[in-house]
């Protein structure tokens, strides 16, 4: 398991391995029958720095196999995150956004999912993201989207084209970048002298809480704690003047990063550290009891699937997240135990579960006919999809979740 000394990302120090997934594929990489033969593995081990306490992958996958063209994630998929998004871009305009011609810059803008609000307020702005496919659906809806990778040199081009920003935003994606060094100068380059760098990401404190191991894939670089970002914003010569835990994806928390001294930290700030550092989660034994937890689920999990398949039950799956793959892959969870996964993203209909292979079918496969059981892998968004698919348990379905712990409802 151990590649020998391994160093943290962001500041060198050591890092002390604590889970490994072994050989995965990349989550978002739906495939078809053609690409099963040339399908990519990577190792996916995690870590956390003994130094700075920041918690990361071990192997980079290269960014263009991740985000390109097919970048199959639509933000706009769910009525959850669309209304998030819509009550941020409100709060925006109406405290950062509110001067003079203002400017904001948007890391990760997807299908505009967030953009298209600020575009509506006729308010500046610019959505940087890779993915060509769902930025030209941000860009139909009125969003100015520029399809590349932030760094610093792309920071630096923004700068002279458009000047300096008011805000710089990203949801979901500062955790996707390793080299958060050059995003970090691209920010300094472009933020003007009293602007924010705000982000959002699934936070660690959450996963260890929730064992929600599945957070952990080939996107999700980094995991985020308090602590960790504060050291690391503060190497930048940023700091953290604001905090505020999200309900979405699990348990987020929102970061706010001025430069040094600008403004001055909020109260939650140290209200948050103080209640994260209770739960001590740069500590081995805290990792090694989130270990041994995942361990479990995997064993309740398949146990559970035998058992019903053994009973002539038949279970689907609902959702083909991204982390549906660290599951599936993990448990080794394949189309003889899940003959087929439903979701409502038409780009991965038709195809291919990563690794697994288990097929992906439009989500109204699900009453054709209604299984006995459904495995929820996009628990997140259980609340939007329990409510859609009530008829799912009026015909006496239930679902399977296993996260904390494997339960049926
Ligand atoms: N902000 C959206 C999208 C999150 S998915 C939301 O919260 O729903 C992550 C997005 O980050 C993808 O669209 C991906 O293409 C983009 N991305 C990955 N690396 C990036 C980089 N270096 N710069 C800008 N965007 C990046
Ligand atoms: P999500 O959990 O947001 O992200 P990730 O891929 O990063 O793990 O993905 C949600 C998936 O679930 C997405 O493929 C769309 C699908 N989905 C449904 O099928 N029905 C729904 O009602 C919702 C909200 C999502
Ligand atoms: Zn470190």
């Amino acid at each position: 398991m151990s590649q020998g000394n391994l160093a943290c990302r962001v500041c060198g120090g050591r890092l002390a391995e604590f889970f490994d997934f072994g050989r995965q594929p990349l989550s978002d990489a739906f495939l078809t029958p053609d690409d099963i033969d040339e399908e990519f593995f990577y190792q996916l081990t995690v870590g956390a720095c003994e130094s700075c306490t920041m918690v990361q992958l071990t192997e980079e996958v290269p960014r263009d196999r991740m985000f390109h063209e097919d970048y199959p994630y639509h933000s706009s998929g769910s009525a959850t995150m669309r209304q998030h998004f819509e009550q941020l871009a409100k709060h925006l305009i109406d405290t950062e956004l509110s001067g003079r011609d203002p400017f904001i810059v948007e890391i990760g803008c997807n299908d505009g999912v967030m953009l298209r609000q600020i575009s509506k307020a006729g308010i500046r702005h610019l959505g940087v993201d890779p993915s060509g496919g769902v930025t030209r659906l941000a860009m139909a809806d009125g969003v100015r989207v520029l399809t590349d990778f932030f760094e610093e040199s792309l920071a630096e081009a923004v700068l002279a084209d458009e000047g300096p920003a008011d805000v710089i935003y990203a949801a979901n994606t500062i955790c996707h970048i390793p080299y958060l060094d050059s995003v970090f100068r691209g920010v300094d380059l472009l933020l003007k002298p009293d602007g924010v760098f705000i982000f959002e990401d699934p936070s660690f404190g959450d996963i260890i809480e929730r064992n929600s191991f599945d957070q952990i894939y080939d996107e999700h670089f980094y995991f985020f704690t308090l602590r960790s970002v504060q050291a690391m914003a503060e190497r930048m010569g940023f700091e953290l003047v604001d905090a505020e835990r999200l309900p979405v994806h699990g348990g987020e928390i929102r970061y706010t990063l001025a430069r040094k001294g600008r403004r001055r930290p909020s109260a939650r700030v140290a209200e948050l550290t103080a209640a994260e550092r209770v739960l001590d989660l740069a500590a081995p034994a805290t990792l090694e009891r989130f270990a041994a937890a995942v361990r479990n689920i995997r064993q309740d999990l398949t146990r559970l699937l035998e058992d019903l398949r053994a009973e002539g039950k038949r279970v689907v799956g609902y959702g083909a997240t991204a982390k549906s793959a660290t599951v599936t892959n993990y448990c080794g969870i394949g189309p003889g135990l899940i003959p087929y996964v439903c979701d409502t993203t038409p780009a991965k209909h038709g195809k291919l579960m990563p690794g697994s292979h288990i097929p992906v079918l439009p989500a109204e496969a699900l009453a054709e006919p209604f299984p006995d059981y459904a495995l929820l892998f996009a628990w997140n968004h259980a609340e939007e999809i329990m409510a859609k698919e009530q008829a799912f348990r009026e015909a006496g379905g239930r679902w399977i979740l296993y996260t904390p712990k494997v339960h049926i409802l």
